[in-house]
This record gives C-alpha cells, sequence and structure tokens, in this order.
C-alpha cells in the first residue's frame, strides 16, 4: 500500500510524520473522507472546497487543491480497489508541545483505506453529551474527533452504528459521522447548519436532490418521526430502523426510500457533482 506523504508517493510500511506534529499533540488538523468508487473519486470538488473551509477557520494556509488532487490520483491508482475510503488529512505541522503553532508549515497526508457496501437499515441512539453550536470550532472538520469515538463506542456497545446529538439547546444537530433527516407528514427535513452540524456534502446533494427542508427540530423528534435516515459520504442515505427503544418495523420507509433511489440515480450520472 502506498500513501501520500511530503509531495509523493510513500509506502505505507516507512511513511512517518514527525510525533511532534501539531495534529499528533493537540488535534491541529482537518480532514476530509471521500468515497472512491473503482478508483473514482466521487464529488471531490466539494470535499475539496470544504476541505479549504475548514483550513480557513483553523488558521491554516489554503492547501495546494492542485497538490491534493496529484495526491489523490496518485494513491487511487497505486492503491486498485472495489470501495475506497480516500483520507485526506493536512495539519498544523511539526510543532511546540502546547497550543502555539510551529513555523514548519503544514503537513499533508493523502491515504486509502478499503471499505465496504453499508447496510440498508442500521440502528442508533441518542447520546446525553451535546453539540456546541457556538464553539469557535463549529462546522469544520477538524481531526479533534475524541468525543464522536467516545459516542461511538457507546453505540457500538448498545449494538448501533451511530450516535446521534442535540446541541446546547435541545436541539437534534447530527452523529459522530453523519448528518440526520426525519420524515413528519411525508415530508423531509434536516437540523439547519446553525444547529452545529457540519455541512454534509451528503446532506448538501440531498437537500438539492429532494427538496428536504431545513428545520429546526427538537432532539425528540426522533421519538415521532414516521421516518429517519443518516447521510454521509460512506453511507449515502441510510434507513434507520432503530433510535434507542424506538423500533422504525418499516424502515427503510417509502419517503426514505425514494430518496435512497433518487440520490444513486443523480450520483450515477455524475461524479462529481
Ligand atoms: C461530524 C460529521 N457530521 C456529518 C458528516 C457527514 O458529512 P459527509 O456527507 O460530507 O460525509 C461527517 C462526515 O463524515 C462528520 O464527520
Amino acid at each position: 500500500m502506498k500513501l501520500w506523504l511530503d509531495g509523493g508517493l510513500q509506502d505505507i510500511g516507512t511513511a512517518r510524520v514527525s510525533v511532534f506534529d501539531h495534529g499528533l499533540t493537540v488535534g491541529d488538523g482537518i480532514f476530509e473522507t471521500v468515497k472512491a468508487v473503482h478508483g473514482r473519486p466521487f464529488a471531490l470538488t466539494r470535499h475539496l472546497d470544504r476541505l479549504t473551509r475548514s483550513a480557513r477557520g483553523l488558521g491554516l494556509p489554503d492547501p495546494d487543491l492542485d497538490e491534493v488532487r496529484r495526491a489523490c490520483t496518485a494513491v487511487l491508482d497505486a492503491n486498485p480497489m472495489p470501495l475506497g475510503r480516500l483520507r485526506i488529512t493536512y495539519t498544523g505541522g511539526h510543532g511546540p508541545l502546547g497550543s502555539d503553532r510551529g513555523e514548519h508549515g503544514p503537513t499533508l497526508v493523502v491515504a486509502l483505506g478499503e471499505s465496504g457496501r453499508r447496510p440498508d437499515t442500521t440502528a442508533v441512539i441518542t447520546v446525553p453529551w451535546t453539540r456546541n453550536e457556538r464553539g469557535a470550532v463549529t462546522g469544520l472538520k477538524t481531526t479533534s474527533y475524541a468525543e464522536n469515538v467516545v459516542a461511538l463506542a457507546r453505540a457500538r456497545e448498545q449494538g448501533a452504528s451511530e450516535a446521534l446529538f442535540g446541541n446546547t439547546v435541545g436541539q437534534l444537530c447530527e452523529g459522530t459521522g453523519s448528518n440526520v433527516f426525519v420524515v413528519l407528514d411525508g415530508e423531509i427535513h434536516t437540523p439547519p447548519l446553525a444547529s452545529g452540524c457540519l455541512a454534509g456534502v451528503t446532506r448538501a446533494l440531498v437537500v438539492e436532490w429532494t427538496g428536504a427542508r431545513e428545520t429546526d427540530l427538537p432532539l425528540d423528534v426522533l421519538q415521532h418521526a414516521d421516518e429517519i435516515f443518516l447521510t454521509s459520504t460512506l453511507r449515502d442515505v441510510q434507513a434507520v430502523s432503530r433510535v434507542d427503544d424506538r423500533q422504525l418495523p418499516g424502515a427503510p420507509g417509502p419517503v426514505t426510500a425514494k430518496a435512497m433511489r433518487v440520490f444513486d440515480e443523480h450520483a450515477a450520472d455524475d461524479l462529481d457533482p
């Protein structure tokens, strides 16, 4: 396996970044996960736009998107696989042990892992911890994901594949690595970006392609919504069949099934929508 580091392809067995990399010591970094189908990235332009937005939000220099694109192509060509998780990581680079950033300049790593097709339905839980909709890094895809690690571990303990957060004012926000949609009276709704959720690439495509509305929703909407689904790069649109103790036995319900179909059709038409 090969990855991209320091401007070129390297073997994963020997590639090295500094143990003082600010991404490692304080989580000062950003990332993107891109789906790659038979070596071709999906929605890469949207992912690179978000990478730049996240970099600016952290005060990192703009990533060189020509290099990132070259790196993605090189890594995909070097590691052929049917379904891949292409991971772009961009950190503050070698720096001091505290929160001040060093002068070395950023680290860019592009790596690829094999992925499998997700099941059409899944179980989720809600967690008592909150997303902060007013934080300095709200809405940025930073490598500081320990809260998500803890919440996802709780979900796994309870036989679920995702944990959903409310925000500080009790509104529905998002999952550890996904956005959430609910169906109410036949209409699709998802929390607005002001809820503190990430501007998911899949979320934006689903809003565009299904006409879903952005609506402030209380966390407990999950207890009575007719249908619930998740969106993310590797889930696409995935129906929720259980939330905490509540079963949704018909999942995917008719509205979700249609959203899944519409997503697949549009995605097959255009690899970089
Ligand atoms: C916290 C969080 N919310 C939502 C998403 C979904 O975003 P996307 O559709 O761009 O994968 C992700 C990304 O994987 C995420 O990490």
